[in-house]
């Protein structure tokens, strides 16, 4: 196994990863079950509600979900979304602090880039696996593409996110270098738990 073997055990998982803003922990488990019934089982949950850390422990206890936090700044973040069951951390940017916490706690981050000077740094650090963010605003894929032309050699592989819809994401998945994709479209619009997992399963067939 590579030394990138954890946190690619979560970008391999799935080919889509739901970015998740959950405004009431009792809607968590019914959304979790949805998402892991219509086949998208790694799930990842925004810390941009105050009740984000107890949705991360309902969620965690969905048999067969996969959960995350997103939208972790700093290694306090980090350690409560660890703490509450995250499996996995979202960042959307790259920081030293970061970095330091996921080695610390011996859970794989998956941080933020968004251009080469980015990715550099996180060459620097020992990192291969990044968060494009925001993908489309950022460039979208003529962008990445660029990107991805000058780092192929060291295998560095990406989590498109940010403007990622129903209508692009397989546009995205096409690129080599993109091993997975995250976005808030499958539960936008106050979507039912059977239409969350109706356009889960549109994904996974
Ligand atoms: C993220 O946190 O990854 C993005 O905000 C998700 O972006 P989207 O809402 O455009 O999918």
């Amino acid at each position: 196994m590579s030394d990138f073997s954890q946190i690619d055990a979560v970008m391999d998982r799935s080919p889509v990863i739901p970015v998740l803003v959950v405004h009431d922990v009792a809607q968590a488990r019914p959304l979790a079950e949805a998402l892991v019934a219509g086949g998208l089982s790694t799930l990842e949950v925004t810390l941009r509600t105050p009740c984000a850390l107890d949705v991360i422990s309902e969620m965690s206890k969905v048999e067969g979900a996969l959960v995350g936090a997103g939208t972790v700044l700093n290694a306090e973040q980090f350690e409560q979304s660890v703490k509450a069951g995250a499996k996995f951390v979202v960042s959307p940017g790259l920081t030293t602090s970061l970095v330091e916490a996921s080695r610390a706690q011996n859970v794989p981050l998956l941080p933020g880039i968004a251009n080469a000077g980015d990715i550099m740094r996180g060459l620097d650090m020992g990192l291969r696996r990044f968060k494009f963010f925001p993908a489309v605003a950022n460039g979208g894929i003529p962008s990445l593409k660029s990107l991805s032309s000058v780092f192929s050699s060291l295998g560095v592989r990406f989590c498109p996110t940010g403007g990622i819809t129903e209508q692009n994401y397989k546009d995205w998945l096409a690129l080599d270098s993109v091993a997975c994709v995250g976005g808030s479209w499958l539960t936008a619009g106050n979507a039912t738990p059977e239409m969350v997992k109706q356009r889960a399963k549109a994904i996974t067939g």
